[in-house]
C-alpha cells in the first residue's frame, strides 16, 4: 500500500508530479485556452466579482498566500488571505461581489466549513479547492474545483498542496481570461508553463541526497528559522510548519525583509537557516535583496541553508549548502522550493525515530472547532 516506501508521506512526497500534473488535466483546450465548464459557476457571476477572500487553515492558507501573489498579479483582482477561524469569528467586508474560496484537502475541516457558510451568510459566492469529491465544503459551496492529488494518508500534507497551489493558479489564470486583452495572452503563456512543472518536481526529486543527509546530521537540532519573499513568503512558513508536525522542532518562518525589525536578534553562531531565493529575474529586485539577507546573518554566525535556483551563484559566497531547484518563473517557484523542505522534515523526524505518517497530537482532518 506504500508503494515501496517506508511511509505515506514519501511515497506522496514522490506523487507530486502526478498530483500537479492530474490537476492540470483535461483544464485546457489545445492553444491553452482553460476551459472550466466543471465550475457550476455562470463566467457572468465570475466577472462581476471585485475581490476575493481566501479562506483555509494550515499548509491549505500557506497554499492561499501562494495563491494571493499570483492572482493579483495576473487579474488585478485585490485577494485577502484569512485564516478561516479567524474570519469565522471577526466582521469581514464580504458581500455578493466577493468570491470567498475556501481551500481544504479533506473538504471537512470545521473551522473551513464555518467559514463557508459564514460567507454564504453574507451574500458572497463561494467556491472551493477541494481533494475530496463528494465532502462537505464543496457541498455548502457554489462552485467547486477539484485538486486531482488522489488520497492523502499522512497527517503532514504534502502532495495536497502542490495540487492546492496549481489550483488556484488555475483558478486565477481563468480569471485573467475572463478579463480578455492582455491579461488572457498571459494566461496562456504561463499555462504552457504550468504543463512543464511535473517534469521539474520530477528531476529535483531525483537529486534529493544531500537534503537527506543534513537532515539526518542535525537530528539534535533544537530551532530552525525559514525565510523568504513574495511567494517565498509562505513557503518559508511552510517549511517550518512541516518542521514542527513531524520533528517536534521548534521552527519558525519569516518575511526575509522582516529580519531587521526584529527576528535578526535571534541569529546567534550555528543556528541553522533556510532560505528561499527567489530567481535572479523576480522583479523589484528581490533577488539581489535576499541575497544580501543572507549575507547579513552569515556575518552573524548563522548556518545558511540556501534553497537557489540552477545556476544563480550570486548566494554561492554566502550559504554552508545550496540546494538547487529547477528554474520557473518567479510566481511558479513554490512548487519546486517546498519540494526540499518537505524532504528535509520527513528525514529529520526519521532520523529522530519518530512516526512521520502520524505525528502526536494531530489528526489528518480537524472535524471540530
Ligand atoms: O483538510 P484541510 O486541507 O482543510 O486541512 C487543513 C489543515 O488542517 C492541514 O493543512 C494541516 O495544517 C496539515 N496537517 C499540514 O501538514
Amino acid at each position: 500500500e506504500k508503494g515501496g516506501y517506508d511511509t505515506f508521506m514519501e511515497k506522496e512526497i514522490h506523487e507530486q508530479p502526478h498530483a500537479v500534473g492530474d490537476t492540470l488535466l483535461g483544464r485546457t483546450k489545445e492553444d491553452g485556452e482553460l476551459v472550466l465548464d466543471e465550475l457550476r459557476i455562470s463566467e457572468e457571476q465570475l466577472t462581476n466579482i471585485d475581490r476575493i477572500t481566501i479562506v483555509a487553515c494550515g499548509t491549505a492558507a500557506y497554499a492561499g498566500t501562494v495563491a494571493k501573489y499570483a492572482i493579483e498579479h495576473w487579474t488585478r483582482i485585490p485577494v485577502e488571505v484569512s485564516l478561516a477561524h479567524e474570519f469565522r469569528y471577526s466582521d469581514p467586508i464580504v458581500n455578493e461581489r466577493t468570491l470567498v474560496v475556501s481551500i481544504s484537502q479533506s473538504g471537512e475541516t470545521m473551522d473551513t466549513l464555518m467559514a463557508v457558510k459564514h460567507a454564504t451568510e453574507l451574500g458572497a459566492l463561494t467556491l472551493s479547492i477541494c481533494n475530496t469529491h463528494g465532502s462537505t465544503i464543496p457541498r455548502e459551496s457554489d462552485a467547486v474545483l477539484y485538486t486531482h492529488a488522489g488520497p492523502e494518508i499522512a497527517v503532514a500534507s504534502t502532495k495536497a498542496f502542490l495540487a492546492q497551489i496549481t489550483a488556484s493558479y488555475i483558478l486565477g489564470l481563468y480569471l485573467a481570461q475572463l478579463r480578455g486583452g492582455t491579461y488572457a495572452d498571459d494566461a496562456k503563456a504561463v499555462m504552457r508553463e504550468l504543463h512543464e512543472m511535473p517534469a521539474k518536481i520530477e528531476e529535483l526529486l531525483g537529486t534529493m541526497d544531500r537534503v537527506k543527509e543534513i537532515a539526518r546530521f542535525m537530528a539534535d537540532t533544537r530551532s530552525v528559522l525559514f525565510l523568504g519573499r513574495n511567494v517565498g513568503f509562505p513557503i518559508a512558513m511552510e517549511g517550518a510548519l512541516k518542521l514542527k508536525e513531524l520533528a517536534y522542532i521548534h521552527a519558525e518562518g519569516f518575511a526575509a525583509g522582516e529580519l531587521k525589525h526584529g527576528p535578526i536578534a535571534l541569529i546567534e553562531p550555528g543556528q541553522p537557516v533556510f532560505i528561499v531565493v527567489p530567481g535572479p529575474d523576480t522583479p523589484h529586485e528581490l533577488h539581489k535583496k535576499v541575497v544580501s539577507n543572507i549575507q547579513e546573518i552569515r556575518a552573524r554566525g548563522a548556518r545558511t541553508l540556501v534553497i537557489a535556483e540552477e545556476g544563480d551563484e550570486d548566494v554561492v559566497p554566502f550559504a554552508d549548502e545550496v540546494i538547487r531547484v529547477p528554474k520557473s518563473s518567479p510566481l511558479l517557484q513554490p512548487l519546486l522550493t517546498v519540494v526540499p523542505l518537505q524532504v528535509f522534515a520527513l528525514h529529520l523526524s526519521t532520523a529522530k525515530g519518530l512516526d512521520v505518517d502520524q505525528p502526536r497530537n494531530l489528526a489528518k482532518s480537524v472535524t471540530v472547532e
